[in-house]
């Protein structure tokens, strides 16, 4: 009997401490900007500090599109979502002993964020690249002052890693952050010193923003808004499909920056909802139902690229829908409008999209209706 009394409480144990390591996955934010990519050689190396403290995830986003070809496919964040975050490593280049103008304006953009107090007690750390590093800690420090004003717990490197750093050329070795002295080309920039300096922040980083998890507002606000669409779906007895598996050589959906293009056709419980053509085998009504079943399966698989959190689509950029219809067939509108009804009604004003409807004479596995969708996400 003490046994089996010893064998649960172990069993308990194990179960309690599995569930704890998956509530505990703490996201940080490495958001940058860069004009010529030395803040993002930085914040890559940031990045592979926190990822290597475990259960802590490091995304790169930059504050505005970049049309430098080493930045063009880093995510663009948005304001909003900085309060979803467990902690924040902000990255810039040095301008005239300041913060950059981008990250300035961006930075500017976040007085709802200070006044709501979302981001009071969440973890920060900077970092800059800069050209000879004249100002350097000026402009460090201005970076801790915006940042302060939103009450953020701001994380130093001291004089951590600087026993290991060559001393026989300049290094951008800070107590407020590390920095890279971009213009000094007697070695590649950043040294690799100054890279080892950039991990140890973000790994250090990645430790206390892991330890602070759950202890500031954040969490509450990104629940509200999760639930909210969920709250919408359930409401509205919307049950998502299970995502469609690819039948050729492509993927159910692609992230390109803050786009996802998707394509689905009407497969329903693995076989195709009403196959055939509209005027010879179906009436409009089967099409239309058809139509349903494909923009479900749409979102479906959006929600997949978004981890389960549909409240990151910004906007429904653009729907095409493509109906197997005979030639002389016009009112393809009133077939698209079901999908289109059904993005709205889920997502309301960020629903609305523009949009595209054609006929065809035939579509794959004969379906009736193919739709392609474009959506803009955080
Ligand atoms: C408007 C402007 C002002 C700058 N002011 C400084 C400065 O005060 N100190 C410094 O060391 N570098 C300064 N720089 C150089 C940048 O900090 C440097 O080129 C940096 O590496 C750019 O980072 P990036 O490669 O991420 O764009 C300035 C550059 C610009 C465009």
């Amino acid at each position: 009997m003490k046994k089996l009394q010893l064998f649960l409480i172990a069993i308990l144990a194990l179960t309690n401490t599995v569930i704890t390591a998956q509530n505990k996955t703490a996201n940080v934010l490495v958001l940058i900007h860069s004009d010529n990519g030395g803040t993002y050689e930085l914040a890559k190396e940031i990045a592979k500090g926190i990822e290597s403290e475990p259960n802590v995830r490091a995304v790169i986003k930059q504050v505005k599109a970049s049309a430098n070809a080493k930045l063009k496919d880093v995510p663009v964040a948005t304001v909003d979502e900085l309060k979803t975050y467990d902690g924040i490593a902000f990255g810039s280049p040095v301008y005239f002993g300041n913060i950059s103008t981008a990250m300035s304006d961006f930075l500017s953009k976040t007085v709802d964020l200070w006044t709501n107090h979302a981001l009071e007690g969440m973890p920060a750390t900077v970092f800059m690249s800069a050209g000879s590093g004249a100002g350097k800690e000026l402009a460090l420090q201005s970076f801790w002052n915006s940042l302060a004003v939103h009450g953020m717990v701001l994380v130093s490197n001291g004089i951590r890693g600087n026993e290991k750093i060559d001393k026989k050329i300049p290094q951008g070795n800070s107590v407020l952050g590390t920095t890279s002295l971009a213009s000094l080309k007697d070695v590649p920039r950043p040294t690799k010193d100054e890279r080892y300096l950039a991990e140890l922040q973000g790994k250090n980083f990645a430790k206390v923003a892991l330890a602070l998890k759950g202890t500031f507002l954040k969490k509450e606000i990104a629940e509200k808004q999760q639930t909210s669409i969920n709250d919408v779906l359930k409401e509205k007895n919307i049950v998502l499909p299970q995502v469609p598996k690819p039948a050729g050589n492509y993927q159910p959906f692609v992230r390109s920056g803050n786009l996802i293009f998707i394509n689905q056709v009407a497969l329903k419980d693995g076989k195709i909802l009403n196959p055939g053509k509209l005027g010879v085998n179906l009436d409009e009504q089967k099409v239309k139902d058809a139509t349903q079943a494909t923009m479900l399966n749409v979102i479906s698989v959006l929600n997949e690229a978004l981890d389960g959190d549909l409240s990151r689509v910004k906007r429904c950029v653009q729907l095409t829908g493509i109906f197997n219809t005979k030639d002389d067939y016009t009112k393809h509108a009133d077939l698209m409008n079901v999908a289109s009804n059904l993005t709205v009604e889920i997502f309301g004003e960020k629903g609305k999209h523009a949009r595209a409807t054609f006929g065809a004479s035939s579509i794959p596995v004969n379906s009736s209706v193919e739709i392609q969708a474009i959506f803009e996400v955080e």
